[in-house]
Formats: structure tokens, C-alpha cells, sequence
């Protein structure tokens, strides 16, 4: 970390136009059930992380990525560009964006199709790109672009001193090559489960716990942080808050940066939808304050 300038943090991801319906209850195979709301809203794992770094800091934060050269186009980038992220880079190309198709019920859990769209479309990255990725702090990726480009992006930051930081979400087997160059892994319960060994090689492994809060496991030990008590309208995004959030604290260490980012995590689950629920700094400390 540069220590005389605001941390740079770069996330390369998806963005997705996310089509929101609200139903009392997930219908069956071959059932239809009647919805009670239907929304559009800006997401994709990439571009809530990238938000809820900028919101939950005003650290300076660069989106790569691609939209395509469709309707929701200018809104996913209005709403990245109005949360403080950088979209200089951020590509359009031709064809539709990427959308994800998301049921919440009346619990707040939600089932979610993503077509990749323009994301599907980052197979290599530029030289400005690299360059991004080389003099940031943080390189932070998920698993909504193609995997050999995260590995090629990861590789060039650990060659550049650039931290990594991964969320393998969707989970899939990854190469040993793309693991080796990971500093620090964030998955929830289910997605540790499902990478189960290959978490042990990571330096600094997060997993988050949905209500229960988070647990940290690196060089300096083992902690548990609990997670602040909300009312749950929808958990849509409340782990890319969660991700965004812990990045953009990280410099604080680990346990300080835990703790951020569950309070930040929980808030996002108050409200619908992704970007729409990610929360600004000065609401993340009154509500760390009160719980103390
Ligand atoms: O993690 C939530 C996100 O997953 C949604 O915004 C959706 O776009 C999918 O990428």
C-alpha cells in the first residue's frame, strides 16, 4: 500500500442489468405462482463490489469491464459513474449486456440466472487495463468473466506487487495457477464447501455466514465477527457489499475490515435489489457505532 495517497483498488467483473421479481413464494418445476412486484436494477458481482468500495470509502476505484450496446447500457454506467467508481475503461461492445434473470421470495432469499452477455466477451485485457491492474493496491475479481482472463489478471498484479483478492462466486474447480496467485479468498458457507481444500493454500481465507456473521482465518490467527441484527427484505447483493466493503478496508486489517464489511453486508440486506441496497459510509458507521 502506497502510504501517501487514498488506496487504489481495481475490480475487474461482470455487470449485469438485474430483472427483479418479487413473489411470495419460488414457484415448483412447471408451476406458475403469481408475483407481487417486478424491477429493474443495475448488479452483477463485479459492479455491486466495485460500488460498495467506492460508497463504503471514497477510496478511488477503477471498474473493468463491458457493456454491451443495448437499452440498459447508459444505466449501468450512470449508476457505477454516480457511486464515485471509474468507468474510463469500462468497455462497450457490440450485443447485448449482460442480465440476470432474480426471484426473491417472501424470505428475502432469492434464486438468480445470469447470461453473460458483453461479460462473456473479456477473453484478454488491454495495456491500460494492465496498467490499472499494476498500480493498484487491490486487484479484486470474481468468477462472472471468463477464468483465463481473472488468471491472466492475477498473475499480472502478484508480478506488480498488487494485492489479490478473489470471490470464486459462481464457484467452479479453478486452476492451481490462478489459486497460487490469490492473497486473500472471500465465499460464503456454501461456496467453502463446495471449493473445500483448495481454500487451504489462501493467505488470508474470509467466509461469510449470512446472519451469523463472518469468520477470518490468515497469518495472525483465527476470529469470528458477528453480524449486526436487520430486518431482511432481500440478501441480493448483500455478499458483493460485504466483498466491496472488505477490500476497500483491508488496510485496516483484518479484523477492523471484517467488521465494516458484515455491518455493511447486513444493511444491504434492508432493501431490494443489488446496487439499490448497497449502503454509503456514514450509514455503515452509525450503524457499527450503535452496536458498540
Ligand atoms: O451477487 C448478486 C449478483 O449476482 C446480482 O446483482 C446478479 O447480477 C448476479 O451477478
Amino acid at each position: 500500500m502506497c502510504p501517501d495517497r487514498a488506496p487504489l483498488i481495481a475490480v475487474l467483473g461482470s455487470v449485469n442489468m438485474d430483472l427483479v421479481t418479487t413473489t411470495e413464494r419460488r414457484p415448483a418445476p412447471g408451476e406458475t405462482v403469481l408475483g407481487t412486484g417486478f424491477r429493474l436494477v443495475p448488479g452483477g458481482k463485479g459492479a455491486n463490489q466495485a460500488i460498495a468500495a467506492a460508497r463504503s470509502s471514497g477510496h478511488t476505484v477503477e471498474f473493468l469491464g463491458a457493456v454491451g450496446d443495448d437499452l440498459f447500457a447508459a444505466e449501468l454506467r450512470r449508476v457505477l459513474a454516480d457511486s464515485g467508481v471509474g468507468t474510463g475503461l469500462l468497455r462497450t461492445v457490440a450485443g447485448p449486456s449482460g442480465v440476470a434473470a432474480i426471484v426473491v421470495d417472501g424470505s428475502g432469499e432469492n434464486s438468480i440466472i445470469v447470461v453473460g452477455g458483453a461479460n462473456a466477451t473479456l477473453t484478454t485485457l488491454t495495456a491500460a487495463e494492465l496498467d490499472v491492474i499494476a498500480k493498484a493496491d487491490i486487484l479484486l475479481c470474481q468468477l462472472e468473466i471468463p477464468v483465463p482472463t481473472v488468471a491472466a489478471a492475477a498473475r499480472h498484479a502478484r508480478a506488480n506487487g498488487t494485492m489479490v483478492m478473489l470471490n470464486p462466486s459462481p464457484a467452479q474447480p479453478l486452476p492451481d495457477e490462478l489459486w497460487a496467485n490469490v492473497d486473500i479468498a472471500v465465499v460464503n458457507s456454501g461456496e467453502a464447501e463446495q471449493l473445500g481444500g483448495t481454500l487451504d493454500k489462501v493467505t488470508h481465507l474470509v467466509i461469510t455466514q449470512g446472519a451469523a456473521g463472518a469468520t477470518y482465518r490468515g497469518p495472525g490467527g483465527e476470529s469470528q465477527v458477528p453480524s449486526p441484527r436487520v430486518e431482511v427484505v432481500d440478501t441480493t447483493g448483500a455478499g458483493d457489499t460485504f466483498t466491496g466493503a472488505l477490500a476497500a478496508a483491508w488496510h485496516r486489517g483484518p479484523e477492523r475490515a471484517l467488521a465494516w464489511a458484515s455491518t455493511a453486508g447486513a444493511l444491504a440486506t434492508t432493501k431490494l435489489g443489488a446496487s439499490s441496497s448497497i449502503p454509503a459510509r456514514a450509514d455503515i458507521a452509525a450503524a457499527l457505532a450503535g452496536e458498540q
